[in-house]
């Protein structure tokens, strides 16, 4: 057996290709602490999202490059790390030096399940280890207190006079429901609601987040215009049901979001189907099959995922508890996690193109 050395292990990892960066490890700077001893061989490789589903693919083709390269006797130990990059507008600024990423979920009208899929993608994002939070901007209808059982919670203020956000299953949340009565919303104006949230992402103790979710009203009017105007944004995650009419709005959020140039990671499509709960092979498609799927394609953004209708979702919200979190199990459990991760993953790819513009899409009148 040849002598193993730091250079040739690197020289062996550097023919192994990220397959959603299209260049090998090694020249993208992710081997790390590359140790040998004799026939043993010990590396760390440093992902760009802990939420990679592709994590177990690059721990096997290292494995494989290296037994190519030194025999089936080397001793190969590889520990899978993550250090989630940066947005490029979050880069531009000096807003919260800590945090890696803000993603708006926006959808074109209320209803469509906004607010469930950034609660499931929040909770999802965390339970892969990410660091995240999750802002709830709907002054209007907030229902981030609700379905994590924190109605009667009051974020308190830390010496700095900055509002501590509360922390759930692994999520640090703010939301407007905690500090304005419902039924007072009614009296607040936009420019008012624009600032709250604005002082809710600046002057919170969020500490350091790899994802910082914002929970949009419905909609494509002033406050959605001028939050994502103001906020630096890294990208944002449309949520849509697969009807006609939601799909129409659907596209109205894309052209707001391409008018100021904030990139739109893709589409989730909510309720897409049903599958009895007896009869788990069968899929029907309640409200029209590949609506988002066929908007997605034509729009050239990527469809982050299919979240079927269940019962469990609805209650799991209501009870306090994402159904993430609930029921790990469930069919939208599962939906829900390769949402969160094919998110994590196009904004990654979206970072590791750096300086580039935001993706033009075409918009047919
Ligand atoms: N996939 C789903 N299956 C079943 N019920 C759902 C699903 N998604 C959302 N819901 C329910 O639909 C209602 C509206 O969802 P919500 O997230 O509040 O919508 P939005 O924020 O867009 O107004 C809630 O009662 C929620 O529990
Ligand atoms: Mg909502």
């Amino acid at each position: 057996m040849p002598v193993i050395t730091t250079e040739s292990v690197l020289k062996a990892l550097s023919t192994v290709i990220e397959p959603d960066l299209h260049r090998d490890l090694v020249s993208l700077n992710m081997i790390k602490n590359v140790q040998v001893s004799g026939h043993h061989i010990s590396f760390s490789v440093e992902l760009t999202t802990p939420a990679c589903p592709l994590k177990e693919l690059i721990e096997r083709d290292c494995r494989q490059a290296l037994y190519r390269h030194f025999g089936d006797e080397v001793v190969v130990e590889i520990t899978m790390t993550a250090d989630v990059s940066r947005g490029n507008r979050l880069m531009e600024t000096n807003v919260l030096p800590e945090v890696r990423n803000i993603v708006a979920v926006a959808s074109g009208k209320g209803g469509v399940g906004k607010s469930t899929v950034a609660a499931n993608l929040a909770v999802a994002l965390a339970q892969t280890g990410a660091r995240v939070g999750l802002v709830d901007t709907d002054i209007y209808g907030p229902s981030v207190p609700t379905m994590f059982g924190a109605t009667e919670v009051r974020p308190r203020v830390n010496a700095d006079r900055k509002i501590i956000p509360i922390e759930q299953y692994g999520v640090k949340l703010l939301s407007m429901g905690f500090l304005v009565d419902p039924d007072q919303a009614a009296i607040w104006r936009g420019p008012m609601v624009t600032s709250a949230v604005q002082q809710f992402i600046r002057d919170a103790e969020w500490g350091a987040l790899d994802y910082l979710l914002l929970d949009l009203p419905p909609g494509t009017g002033d406050i959605q215009l001028t939050l994502v105007q103001t906020v630096p944004i890294t990208g944002a995650v449309i949520v849509s049901t697969p009807q006609e009419v939601a799909l129409a709005d659907a596209r109205r959020g894309v052209a707001m979001f391409q008018k100021v140039n904030v990139p739109v990671l893709g589409f989730v499509e909510n309720m897409a189907y049903f599958t009895p709960p007896d009869l788990p092979d069968r899929k029907y498609y309640l409200f029209g099959e590949g609506g988002a799927k066929r908007l997605a394609a034509k729009m050239q953004v990527p469809l982050l995922g299919e979240i079927p209708i269940e019962q469990i979702v609805r209650e799991s919200g209501d009870d306090g508890a994402p159904v993430v979190m609930s029921h790990p199990g469930s069919l939208s459990a599962a939906a829900f996690r390769y949402a969160a991760e094919e998110t994590a993953r196009v904004i990654a790819v979206l970072n590791a193109e750096n300086g580039n513009e935001a993706p033009i899409f075409e918009i047919e009148a």
